[in-house]
């Protein structure tokens, strides 16, 4: 059994790929039976004209119904106008009808709605016979039958019916062709065209397969198969290779649109395996969905996110021990027709998600006469647009533990209702919509970052679809590890950062076309060779205190106070003065430093930090905007600051905003300059617009870098509509991170209880990070970098303290032993600055590997 959705079925190429994959089943011995959907749009383009003919608008849209398949039919070399003109007159007269008694029932739409399958599959059939397949159309409508079931409302009958699949022996036996019918489409004991559900081709196909007792079901369409996450959300998302029923079901269900959530059952019922496959590139695998896969234990699989919902809160603390409360509202949700989707309890308060229906938004009068109806028992109210972010996979319950640092995401975000159904393999919880990408792809950076190497996952979306190599985006180091290795052995524990990243980082910003100005935040990394290095790559120093002002000056002869910038918060008047005299521009980010000092600051210019209101990045430590964090002046405060400002003859030349550090988000950026464009209507001498920093880098493999393509669309956009600033920056992370590794060798390895300890030479001493975020730095050993990582233990280090970890439940290759060295990788920015003596261990010592002789192998 095959089944091409509409989006497979558009291009000549398309039709000739199904042609071979018929060819290719035949020839394998197979009877092959093949289930189409409407071309893609089409349906859609049918509603449209039901809609449009109720109000005698339709020909226009008939056109274009007409014009797309024509021209499909072009394509393919079949003749349109013959094979399809008795299907145009059927569309003609239902949408005449329709525009006479302005009226449409379920059962007309779904008339209306069949004929899209059926013009795809006549064209096909005639498509196959040209291609030597002996190829015979069916109507699936004589073949597939609804269930009968009086209790279901009309339009459940006629749009959304369950059909029956128990095996047909006259199906089975109906010829050697290969039979060419339509997906979503079926009759009803009356004869009555319905249909199986908006999306439901699936569920056709998977119902043709169990009436056929089939050997499988293939789906061929858009994407190579189930993903661990929306692949054009996740990029980075992984291809699951393969799937239990159960698993699948509720990915379908979640939100994962590949799969409709009906279709899995009859296949189930007849142990039916399933492959989703890409019709654009047929040699890739897929995925198969099976009755028991080989892997065993807990897991995660994958994140379903579904959008669009809306939340129904209802309180009262009257339910309370009142029998029937529930059942109450429960009827209100039916007699208003909406589907229940989540549900959470409490003694006071139920909480559910209507789901939209076919992708539309609920409909606000429906909404606001149910709500009215519920304030008769409880206090009722609705919320827009939230999102439902489901982890899917096989015993959820024994691994929510693990799930710990995932759920770190939710920090700051208001979590409006969590569900953990008795099923176990779904554990979901909703979020504003707006935070829905960020988390999602926090979440699967964390579940499935580290998992790099699982067998079960295959190549990522990303790697499909650029047909990037693991290997072409082998970090730097991977060049010079025998150079590497005989460093850590002469110095010990070392920081080694290779200069050509940096450059290259460098490069990359400065191309941006919307950004003027580029200032290193020089706290990320201060050591002196890689300062001036930015410094000679045409960046400007952003310094934070007085003395990492001198040691620019220090350091960079004849350093042009025009490219340094100073933005320190909470100092006093002489740290504002000495800003004065060494830096070209200093920010301001307190209206209290005006009051205290008026002398240090009359007559001068200044930039203004200002709070957007949110602030982002990879933990709530490095969050620098909203109601939690010291910096920077709130909206609230800038008439009164423009006001002293003014009467002190000070020149707001400049807005500064720095919303947090390690964001991976590209509109952020866009985001905060909107905010300041806004605020600069208080500041008319305002002309430069500095976004902060913040420029994140993926954390562990597996996890999309900014897209700063997408980032520089934004600001260029912003740029457009704001052409009276100048956009700067001032990152850090993003230019050093990724050049930086740590290398400490192993003192010793120990066994204790059930745990493997890995000891360096160094530990949070060097690299505070992951014992203060909880970040993660992906660990190698350097010496046996060849060899399969197959033992996992805790990476830690010498000092005496329970949190000087360095990894947690790390793979490495068993031989590791003492002496091998390990490599922390992406460890260039607040590595070694924020380093300790603590313990009297010194941290360790740092290289710059130069550009005129970077060591190789
Ligand atoms: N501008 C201002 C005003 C900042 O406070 C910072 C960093 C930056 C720019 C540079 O941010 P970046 O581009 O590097 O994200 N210790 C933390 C990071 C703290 C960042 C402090 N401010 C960490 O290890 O992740």
């Amino acid at each position: 059994m095959l089944k091409f959705g509409g989006t497979s079925l558009q291009s000549r190429e398309h039709w000739e790929t199904l042609s071979s994959i018929v060819t290719s089943r035949l020839t394998a011995g197979y009877r092959v039976f093949v289930v189409c959907s409407a071309l893609a749009t089409i349906s859609k383009a049918l509603e449209t004209l039901i809609d449009a003919a109720a109000s005698g608008r339709h020909e226009p849209v008939l056109e274009e119904i007409r014009r797309q398949h024509l021209a499909l039919a072009d394509r393919i070399n079949v003749d349109g106008p013959k094979l399809l003109a008795e299907h145009f007159q059927v569309l003609e007269r239902l949408a005449y009808g329709i525009s006479l008694t302005e009226h449409v029932d379920p059962r007309l739409r779904a008339r209306v709605l069949a004929v899209g399958e059926i013009m795809i599959t006549v064209l096909g059939s005639v498509f196959l016979a040209s291609r030597g397949i002996d190829a015979q159309w069916m109507d699936a409508r004589r073949v597939l039958k609804s269930r009968e079931d009086r209790s279901l409302l009309p339009h459940e009958r006629y749009l959304s019916a369950r059909c029956l699949s128990d095996p047909d022996p006259e199906l089975q036996a109906i010829s050697n062709r290969v039979i060419i019918t339509q997906g979503f489409i079926a009759s009803n004991a009356l004869g009555h065209t319905v249909l199986v559900g908006w999306e439901g081709s699936d569920t056709s196909a998977a119902c043709f397969a169990a009436k056929l007792e089939a050997s499988r079901l293939e789906i061929w369409t858009d994407v190579p198969g189930i993903f661990t996450a929306d692949p054009s959300l996740i990029p980075d998302a992984r291809l699951l290779k393969q799937l239990e029923y159960d698993e699948a079901q509720e990915l379908a269900s979640a939100g994962a649109v590949v799969l409709h959530p009906r279709c899995i059952d009859p296949l189930r019922d007849h142990c039916i395996p399933l492959l989703v496959r890409s019709t654009a590139n047929p040699e890739l695998e897929g995925t198969a969905v099976v009755n028991a896969t080989s892997e065993s234990g807990p897991q995660v699989k994958a994140i379903a996110t579904r959008l669009g919902l809306t939340l129904i809160i209802m309180e009262t603390p009257r339910m309370w021990h009142s029998v029937g409360f529930l059942a109450r509202i429960f009827n209100s949700f039916a007699q208003h027709k909406f589907s229940v989707g989540l549900v959470a309890t409490s003694e006071t308060c139920v909480s559910v998600s209507i789901d939209p229906v076919h992708g539309f938004p609920v409909d606000a009068a429906a909404l606001e006469a149910l709500l009215v109806d519920l304030e008769s028992v409880c206090t009722a109210r609705s919320i827009q647009d939230c999102a439902a972010i489901s982890l899917v996979g096989r015993d959820i319950r024994s691994v929510l533990h693990e799930l710990g640092p995932a759920m770190e995401v939710l920090d700051e975000q208001k979590l409006y209702l969590v569900s953990q159904a008795a099923s176990d393999v779904n554990f979901t919880f909703v979020v504003d919509g707006k935070h829905a990408g960020r988390v999602t792809q926090k979440l699967h950076g964390i579940l499935f970052g580290q998992r790099a190497q699982d067998g079960q996952f295959g190549p990522s979306y990303r790697e499909l679809l650029e047909e990037v190599t693991p290997e072409s985006r082998a970090p730097w180091w991977h060049g010079c590890r025998a150079a590497l290795l005989r460093i850590a052995h002469r110095s010990g524990p070392c920081f080694v950062y290779d200069a050509q990243t940096i450059v290259d980082r460098a490069g990359h910003l400065k191309s941006l076309q919307a950004v003027s100005r580029c200032f290193y935040s020089v706290k990320a990394c201060s050591h002196p060779e890689v300062v001036s290095l930015l410094y000679n790559a045409g960046l400007g120093l952003e310094c934070v205190s007085p003395g990492e002002l001198n040691f620019a000056h220090d350091l960079i002869e004849d350093l042009d106070p025009d490219r340094v910038l100073f933005t320190p918060n909470f100092v006093t008047g002489d740290e504002y003065e000495t800003g004065f005299r060494l830096a070209g521009h200093v920010t301001l980010d307190s209206l209290r430093a005006l009051e205290l000092w008026p002398d240090v600051f009359a007559g001068r210019e200044v930039l203004l930090r200002i709070d957007p209101g949110q602030g982002y990045g990879h933990h709530k430590h490095v969050r620098t905007a909203g109601k939690q964090s010291k910096f920077g002046v709130s909206a609230g405060g800038l008439a009164r600051l423009a006001e002293l400002a003014g009467n002190m003859d000070l020149r707001v030349t400049g807005l500064h905003a720095h919303v947090g550090s390690g964001i991976l988000t590209p509109e952020t950026w866009g985001e905060t300059a909107i905010a300041l464009a806004s605020a600069a209507r208080f500041f008319p001498d305002a002309h430069h617009l500095n976004l902060g920093g913040g420029l994140g880098v993926p954390e562990r493999p597996g996890i999309s870098p900014l897209d700063l393509d997408r980032m520089s669309e934004y600001l260029d956009a912003f740029q457009k509509a704001h052409p009276q600033f100048e956009v700067w920056l001032e990152p850090g992370r993003y230019l050093v991170a990724e050049s930086g590794v740590l290398l400490a060798r192993v003192t010793q390895i120990k066994r204790k209880g059930e745990m493997r300890y890995v000891g360096l030479e160094t530990g949070i001493n060097s690299l505070i990070r992951p014992a203060l975020y909880g970040s993660y730095h992906p660990i190698y050993n350097l010496t046996r970098l060849d060899e399969t990582p197959d033992m996992t233990a805790e990476i830690v280090g010498p000092i005496c303290e329970t949190g000087d970890i360095l990894g947690h439940a790390r793979r490495l290759p068993h031989s590791t032993t003492e002496q091998d060295v390990l490599l922390i990788a992406t460890a260039g920015a607040y590595g070694r600055v924020m380093s300790l003596n603590y313990n009297m261990r010194s941290p360790a010592a740092e290289i710059l590997l130069s550009l005129s002789e970077p060591p190789q192998d």
